[in-house]
């Protein structure tokens, strides 16, 4: 058996990777504190806002870096939609995840230096990276700044409105990162990946 070494997460992705979670991980447990209102003696209410406020602002900056160096740099074309076929290869590694990996087959679309991701896990980060991300943020700024957002729409209050779709989102980013922290501890050593995305290096074995 032979190890082949691909560099696939750039110091500047990995910068940003580790912001971005920590950044995330600090929103959702400051999120949920002040959707419930909890003031535990953890997290007190008004220490929430600083500190969801603080990691808003974080996770906005490194979202610019995310979206320059995708722009700017060779990782972009990993996120290159491609129509032709989507359905079923969709399918395919859908059907790996639920049964094929349990029978030990090998995986329908293996990494290489040309696909870094597998097709669900493609569209999942541009469904998150191009559209949740974006939108968590601007609502995000919105409320950071309420001056800014429309009063009132069909008789609602323009920031309750900005308030529940941020928080919508919020939701489904925190189930995206459930997902996430599950998909990357399969394969044969669940600790591969996580160890990837710090060195930069994924193995791979022939
Ligand atoms: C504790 C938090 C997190 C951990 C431990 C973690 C772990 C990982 C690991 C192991 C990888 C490399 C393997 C793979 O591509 O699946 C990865 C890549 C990635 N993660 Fe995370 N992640 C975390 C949070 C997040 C969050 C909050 C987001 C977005 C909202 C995110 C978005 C991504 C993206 C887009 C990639 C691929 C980057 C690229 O190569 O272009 N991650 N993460």
């Amino acid at each position: 058996m032979t190890t082949e070494k691909l560099y696939f997460y750039p110091v500047w992705l990995r910068v940003w990777h580790g912001f971005n979670a920590l950044g995330i991980l600090v929103l959702i447990v400051t999120g949920i504190s002040m959707q419930w209102s909890i003031d535990s003696p953890l997290i007190n209410f008004s220490l929430a806002v600083k500190l969801h406020n603080i990691a808003g602002v974080v996770v906005s900056i490194g979202y610019l870096l995310f979206f320059a160096g995708n722009l700017f740099t060779v990782n972009g074309k990993f996120y290159r939609v491609k129509p032709k076929g989507l359905g079923k290869r969709l399918v395919r590694q859908a059907r790996y995840y639920l049964c094929g990996m349990f029978k030990n087959e090998e995986p329908p679309f293996p990494l290489s230096e040309k696909r870094k991701f597998n097709p669900l896990q493609k569209y999942s980060y541009i469904l998150v990276m191009y559209l949740l991300m974006p939108l968590v943020v601007i609502t995000g700024l919105a409320l950071l700044f309420p001056e800014l957002i429309i009063e009132e729409v069909y008789h609602l209050s323009g920031i309750f409105l900005t308030a529940v779709f941020h928080s919508a989102l919020g939701f489904l980013i925190s189930i995206f990162l459930i997902v996430h922290l599950y998909v990357a501890s399969i394969g044969k050593n669940p600790l591969k990946n996580y160890r990837s995305i710090v060195t930069g290096w994924h193995e791979i074995n022939h």
